[in-house]
């Protein structure tokens, strides 16, 4: 539970806000470089924390992030010309490049003494991991790097990004991210399949065995420079745990805990469009192999794991608006929501929580650990930064590079020894320059 003022403080992302302030303080996917593949493609219209943007790709290659209204009479630059390294509005023929310099204005005499000083609101980008990444925070303390997640760091045949919209506020996703108790039902065959070892859901068939019987893992939390590592404990076979190891990095990136040593990790990045909706990136990528055909295929398919199944814009097919095509008769028979898809099966129940989430009604419980440690980081980050303290993990981009995933060891071992055993490393971080 948190008190009216820290909910509306955790919730907000917009400008002028202290959370949107935070945020701003660091470097965010804002589109898939697919969404403008080429120079001079079409720019894409973008809401990121609120503010209305304009992304192309220039001539050269390199993408701006830009307001979308022209600095003569606010024409929409959305219907512009992006051509010779510019957009250039359809009104009056004004160009602008990619840092939001004008620079042409043919409707103006040469010897005007404001050619070369018109500027838009332009943010600096980079590319990675397949993204294009934003920061719209401070100039002065711009980051230098943008997170250094694995999946940016092995070669683009070992991954697979894409992104989806999910109708909430972020932090509902995040914290669905974080609730790894969860699985114990929403992601479960239904109730009659329940004793049934020849589980229907297609993963193997110990975990979904394990997840089924114990439905209260017990939790502990490994703090690390840039978040923390939450480990969560479920009695396995006799003598065993079934640990489920989730990384959570400041401020909006969460490693899965699914993956058994040798399977493919996954992660997320979540960027607020507004406070009712953002998008969340999903990421797949195996440090040691290429993705192969067959699994990149599941992926771009959607339904399967952390991948919904897609409509055209990064919607997901089953959504908010269809009731994620629920049916009642697969929900007695099948699984325990008749919702089809792991990741669609997430996104109803954190979208089911509102657009936003008053968390003054909660009444948490012991599983709820790892939710009410990224609220109180982040309010505390946050609230550092608006009292005037610099944060620190903007430019700690090498500790992002962690993992998490799942382990079945002997229960005697504690979290700090199932971290050393399964990662090599208690935090779970990843040297990537010596692995
Ligand atoms: S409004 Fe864009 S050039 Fe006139
Ligand atoms: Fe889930």
């Amino acid at each position: 539970m948190l008190s009216a003022t820290d909910n509306a403080y955790l919730n907000s992302s917009e400008p002028d806000t202290p959370m949107g302030n935070y945020l701003r303080c660091h470097w965010h996917p804002v589109a898939l470089s697919e969404e403008v593949a080429k120079p001079d493609c079409a720019p894409i219209r973008l809401k990121v924390m609120g503010e209305d943007l304009l992304l192309f790709r220039d001539s050269k290659g390199k993408t701006g992030l830009i307001e979308p209204f022209c600095a003569h009479r606010g024409a929409d630059l959305f219907f512009g010309r992006n051509e010779e390294c510019g957009i250039r509005c359809i009104y009056h023929g004004w160009k602008y490049d990619i840092h939001g310099n004008c620079i042409d204005m043919p409707n103006v005499p040469k010897d005007a003494a404001y050619h070369g000083k018109i500027k838009i609101k332009a943010y600096p980008t980079q590319e990675f991991a397949d993204m294009v990444w934003a920061y719209m925070g401070p100039p002065d303390i711009q980051p230098f790097e943008v997170p250094q997640l694995e999946a940016g760091l092995v070669p683009p045949s070992h991954r697979y990004v894409t992104k989806r919209l999910v109708e909430c506020n972020w932090t509902h996703s995040m914290e669905g991210a974080l609730d790894t108790a969860h699985f114990s039902f929403l992601h479960m065959p239904a109730p009659a399949f329940r004793k049934d070892d020849s589980s229907n859901i297609a993963a193997d068939e110990s975990r979904i065995r394990w997840l089924r019987n114990d439905p209260a893992p017990r939790f502990k939390i490994i703090d690390h420079e840039v978040g923390f590592l939450i480990g969560g404990a479920r009695n396995a076979d006799p003598g065993d745990h079934y640990w489920r190891l989730t990384q959570y990095m400041l401020p909006t990136h969460s490693i899965t805990p699914s993956a058994m040593p040798n399977e493919t990790y996954y992660g997320y990045s979540w960027v607020p469009i507004d406070d009712h909706s953002c998008w969340m990136y999903v990421y797949a990528w195996h440090p040691d192999q290429a993705i192969s055909d067959e699994e990149r295929k599941k992926y771009i398919k959607g339904g399967y794991g952390q991948f919904a199944e897609l409509g055209p814009g990064y919607v997901p097919l089953r959504n908010r608006s269809n009731s994620y095509l629920m049916s009642r008769e697969e929900q007695k028979t099948i699984s325990f929501t008749g919702i089809r898809g792991i990741a669609e099966q997430d996104q109803m129940a954190q979208e089911s929580q509102g657009y936003v989430i008053d968390r003054t009604k909660e009444n948490l419980s012991p599983t709820d650990v790892g939710i009410i440690r990224f609220r109180k980081l982040l309010l505390q980050e946050a609230k550092a930064f608006a009292a005037g303290k610099k944060p620190d993990s903007p430019n700690k981009a090498k500790d992002y590079c962690v993992r998490g995933g799942g382990a079945h060891t002997k229960s005697s071992l504690a979290l700090e020894q199932v971290m050393e055993e399964r990662f090599g490393s208690i935090t779970g971080k990843v040297d990537y320059a010596n692995n």
